[in-house]
């Protein structure tokens, strides 16, 4: 049984986090995603629109997700790999080499993002497109 772990808010879950996902799963036959909690998106400065059980109940409907669990602190990565016995790390390119350091317990693969969309793009064309029906 080889495990994968990601990390990740999953806010607004769109066809790049799927992606990300499935590919992630596909490295290994169980997928733990560590999600961010409200807590932690508000340390960071960042806020969701769904709230913490609100993205953990869509995560676990997606048939490529075997475990959700909090991500609450920034530095919990190195032990959730041993306690979940973990083989490899995986997560978006767009954190290439940041995570280099937890080679020495795992496996770390960066996978290419999908191009043309993120939460921050849906929230920004939404917010235009509502402007736009604001002036007309
Ligand atoms: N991801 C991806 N392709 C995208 C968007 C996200 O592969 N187009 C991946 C990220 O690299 C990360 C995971 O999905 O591994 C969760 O990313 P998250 O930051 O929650 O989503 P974003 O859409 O990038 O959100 P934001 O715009 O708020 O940064």
């Amino acid at each position: 049984m080889r495990r994968v772990i990601t990390y990740g808010t999953y806010d607004l879950l769109h066809w790049g986090h799927i992606r990300l996902l499935k590919r992630a799963r596909a490295l290994g036959d169980y997928l733990i995603v560590a999600l961010s909690t409200d807590e932690i998106n508000e340390f960071k400065g960042k806020k969701a629109y769904h709230s913490y059980q609100e993205r953990k109940l869509m995560l676990e409907s997606i048939r490529y997700v075997d475990l959700v669990i909090p991500e609450s602190d920034w530095e919990q990565k190195r032990s959730d790999i041993t306690k979940y016995e973990v083989d490899i790390f995986a997560i978006g390119d767009d954190w290439k080499g940041k995570f280099d350091y937890l080679n020495e317990l795992c496996e770390v693969v960066y996978l290419p993002r999908t191009e043309g969309v993120s939460t921050t793009k849906i929230k920004r064309d939404l917010e235009k497109s509502a402007i736009r029906k604001k002036k007309d």
